[in-house]
């Protein structure tokens, strides 16, 4: 029989399993290697070419949606597989909506594992090989791809913060890389084998915060046939992310104030107080000051958060990063979309580093997706949305801002410098008929 190459990673809590669905493998001729932590998997991950990753869904500590998830974000062009004993409909939906291909519960005969493995590796790209080393010569540390100082100054911080567990404070604008930021906090230390709950506070509708977060006890109320753990429960000597903290009522701010302050939680419905051992890390961006200020955010709790405060800087004050992201995403969008690494032209990457980003990491994403599915063969300008054609350099923080007329003036020589002095060209850029612009040349 010829030999299947291809290497699964196989993670699931139970031995027992992991020896089964190993030894079927085997049988026929797929190379494995089996990991019995979300934590030890990663490791291989970043080790070993793996082309599929066959996952249990509940386990201990890290569970397994949270590795699908990492591996769509990160390995992108792995398949996945996910294995569970309980067959809850929302967990296969969890799983679908985090990119997991094939669903299969337990217990499961040779014949449907097989049939799965192979489904799930009918679509595989073939450049993989090409695509991970890409990834990881970028890597400036862990999933945060970047080499800028400013990038620097948050490794740093994360290095001193992630073994302990000091409450952090992440600011930045929207996109910038909070929660990834927040992920590599937990992922990167000694605490990464447990848990990483993640809590939107503005999302929680306010007769469902207490049970939510503490959890509730068998009988509190009417259909509370048993016992059931909130985010904080879940969290349990791990982090818990409290995002979007700036959206929170000021009665979940009341009763986050009284955890942090006391680490303990009752239940709903419960007398029994609980020690929880967790790290808060919070992310905002708002300026929570402002907040304060009219009365919308609670001062006490502001103090309890920023024990560690974390700037997360906007792409434009490290736009030395945007190439190295610009080629990751390339890499990810291109064996999604196209089975292959899409080249840039200089002149496209150029106009990339000339743009401000207000929307930060998440508008470049954006932009070189739309771009890998538009383009032909490589991405050039006109490639590019409209906006991000033409830019122009705005001066820094402690520089003069120049009044209307005088940027209009660099403008229109900036664009005539890019047309070579085609009138009509220009024109046609700045949408203003010919004559207007001769007028204004002169
Ligand atoms: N340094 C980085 N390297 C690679 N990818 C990054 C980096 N920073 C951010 N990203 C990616 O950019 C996207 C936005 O990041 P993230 O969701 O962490 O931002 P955020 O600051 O939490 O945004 P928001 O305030 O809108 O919630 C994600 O897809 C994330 O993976
Ligand atoms: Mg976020």
């Amino acid at each position: 029989m010829a030999l299947n190459r291809e290497n699964i990673l196989i993670v699931d809590d139970d031995v027992h399993i992991l020896e089964l669905i190993q030894r079927h493998l085997k049988a026929l001729n797929y190379h494995t290697y089996k990991a019995i932590s979300v934590k030890e998997a990663i490791t291989i991950l970043q080790d070993k070419a793996i082309d599929l990753l066959i996952t249990d869904l509940r386990m201990p500590g890290v569970d397994g949606l949270e590795l699908v998830k990492y591996v769509s974000e990160h390995f992108p062009h792995i398949p996945k597989l996910v294995v569970t004993g309980y067959p809850s409909i929302d967990g296969a939906l969890d799983a679908l909506k985090s990119g997991a291909m094939e669903y299969m519960t337990k217990p499961f005969t040779k014949e449907e594992l097989k049939k799965a493995v192979l489904n799930a590796l009918k679509d595989k790209p073939k450049k993989k090989q090409v695509v991970s080393n890409v990834a990881k010569d970028n890597k400036a540390y862990g999933e945060l791809i970047g080499k800028s100082k400013a990038l620097k100054k948050v490794t740093d911080v994360i290095e001193r913060v992630k073994n302990n567990k000091a409450t952090v404070f992440i600011t930045g604008e929207s996109g910038t890389g909070k929660e990834l930021v927040a992920r590599s906090i937990h992922y990167m230390g000694k605490y990464a084998t447990a848990p990483f709950v993640a809590v939107n506070c503005g999302a929680i509708p306010e007769n469902l915060l207490e049970s939510e977060l503490f959890g509730y006890a068998k009988g509190a109320f009417t259909g509370a046939d048993t016992q059931r753990d909130g985010f904080f429960q879940a969290a349990h000597r791990g982090t818990i992310f409290l995002d979007e903290i700036g959206n929170a009522s000021l009665a979940t701010q009341l009763r986050l104030l009284r955890v942090l302050q006391e680490k303990e939680i009752t239940r709903v419905g419960s007398q029994k107080v609980e020690y929880v051992d967790v790290r808060v890390i919070a992310a905002t961006n708002v300026n929570l000051k402002d907040l304060i200020a009219k009365g919308r955010f609670r001062e006490d709790l502001f103090y309890r958060l920023t024990v560690v405060e974390l700037e997360v800087p906007p792409l434009r004050a490290r736009l030395e990063d945007v190439a190295v992201l610009a080629q990751t995403f390339l890499f990810k969008y291109g064996v999604e979309f196209k089975d292959r690494l899409i080249p840039i032209t200089e002149d496209a990457l150029a106009a990339l580093e000339r743009y401000t980003w207000p929307g930060n990491i998440r508008e470049l994403e954006n932009v070189i997706q739309r771009a890998v599915i538009m383009c032909h063969k490589q991405i050039t300008i006109a490639d590019l949305p409209e906006h991000l054609k033409y830019t122009i350099d705005f001066p820094e923080d402690n520089q003069e801002l120049l009044p209307l007329k005088t940027v209009e003036r660099n403008y229109i020589l900036k664009v005539l410098e890019f047309t070579k002095n085609n009138k009509t060209q220009a024109a046609k850029i700045l949408q203003i008929d010919r004559k207007t612009l001769s007028e204004k040349i002169k």
